[in-house]
């Protein structure tokens, strides 16, 4: 199959929709990162999803549609919902709720419960709209690689696999949307994202984040969201992130970068002298830079075939909590303290 990248046009989207309606998929952007969809309602549509993807069957789709009325036949939409949606929609917040029958088993990996949102995307929203039809999409990466931020990201991963990818340019916010689980007493979230606990507590007057977020899954331990269990992120170098004083955090580095022959490192832009000159990738001056940056800079190390990255580190309030979160699992957990080991073994 010939995968081909239309820039966004009148013409080019009412193609993409006519291809959603046959129970084609299509690759798409929204403001957080470029999704893979397909009609949510056709099971077969949304099998060919998890096949292109090669995503394993348990691992759940949310479905993304064009306005809070369009989500409510699909769920057992309810009044904290509603005032949510009024909040952070269009946005990057995807919320759990008990699904509807209308949904197919496949869309949730069985689940009793679907995940909805609205992207703020005028593209994504066009499409929707043209499709006529509510578009179910994981992120347009193979199972496992870092979320495409790019059309072109999309293409490495998917040419040949789909028949198209419209371009809408690099996402806005570069990591995806907060999942909430909305379907218990506490609105608990899954996945960080834009949209955070304390934006969701202004609304609800209440939010916790889950115990999962910041650490693995635990062998037979049951991940409260499915995406959890798998392996994520993953750059082909070993990552390691460090964190500690400034000054301690670059020393450390510098003296494991210098005993491999394809290292590189990923610093805030501020430190990025005190790499004295090494291969350093700037995360920018803050979570909203490195948010934006960080899934470009891993496949952009994989393509440059570096196979070991040491990573600063950043505060995990904020959006810096979903920063931490995808890094986290980049690396595989591997966090060390420079203030306290800076003799130590570790490579
Ligand atoms: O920003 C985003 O959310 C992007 C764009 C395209 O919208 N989409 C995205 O989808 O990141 P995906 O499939 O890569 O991640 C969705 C996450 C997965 O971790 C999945 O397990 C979880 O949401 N999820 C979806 N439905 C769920 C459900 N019913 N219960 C628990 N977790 C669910
Ligand atoms: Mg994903």
């Amino acid at each position: 199959m010939r995968t081909r990248l239309l820039k966004s046009s009148a013409e080019n989207i009412a193609e993409a929709a006519a291809l959603i309606r046959a129970g084609q998929v299509v690759a798409f952007p929204t403001e957080t990162v470029y999704g893979l969809g397909a009609n949510a309602l056709d099971a077969d549509a949304v099998a060919r999803v998890f096949a292109a993807k090669g995503r394993p069957a348990d691992n759940p789709l949310i479905v993304h549609v064009a306005s809070a009325e369009d989500a409510a036949p699909l769920c057992h939409w309810t009044q904290d919902a509603q005032a949510l949606a009024q909040a952070f929609w269009p946005g990057p917040l995807t919320m759990l709720l008990r699904k509807r029958g209308i949904v197919p088993e496949i869309t949730t990996a069985g689940l009793q419960t679907v995940a909805v949102r609205v992207p703020r995307h005028a593209l994504a929203l066009a499409l929707i709209n043209a499709s006529g039809c509510p578009i179910a999409a994981p992120s347009a990466n193979r199972s496992g690689r870092p979320s495409p931020t790019s059309a072109a990201h999309v293409l490495e991963d998917m040419s040949g696999r789909i028949p198209l990818i419209l371009d809408g340019g690099s996402s806005a916010v570069g990591v995806e949307s907060t999942v909430l689980d909305m379907s218990g007493g506490m609105p608990t979230i899954l996945r960080p994202g834009a949209v955070t606990c304390e934006h969701i507590a202004m609304v609800l007057g209440k939010c916790r984040v889950a115990d999962s977020v910041m650490r693995p899954v635990l062998p037979g331990e049951d991940a409260p969201s499915p995406g959890m269990r798998h392996k994520h992120y993953a750059p082909m170098a070993k990552m390691t992130l460090v964190k500690g004083e400034a000054g301690n955090v670059a020393k450390y580095i510098t003296t494991r970068y210098d005993k491999h022959a394809h290292a590189a490192i990923l610093a805030f832009e501020d430190h990025v002298p005190l790499y004295g000159g090494r291969r350093t990738e700037s995360l920018g001056s803050n979570a909203m830079d490195a948010a934006h940056r960080l899934f470009y800079l891993l496949r952009d190390m994989d393509l440059k075939g570096v196979t070991r990255i040491y990573a600063e580190t950043l505060p995990e309030d904020g959006l810096g909590l979903a920063v931490m979160n995808r890094m986290s699992r980049a690396a595989g957990f591997d966090l060390v303290n420079a203030d306290n080991d800076l003799e130590g073994e570790h490579e």
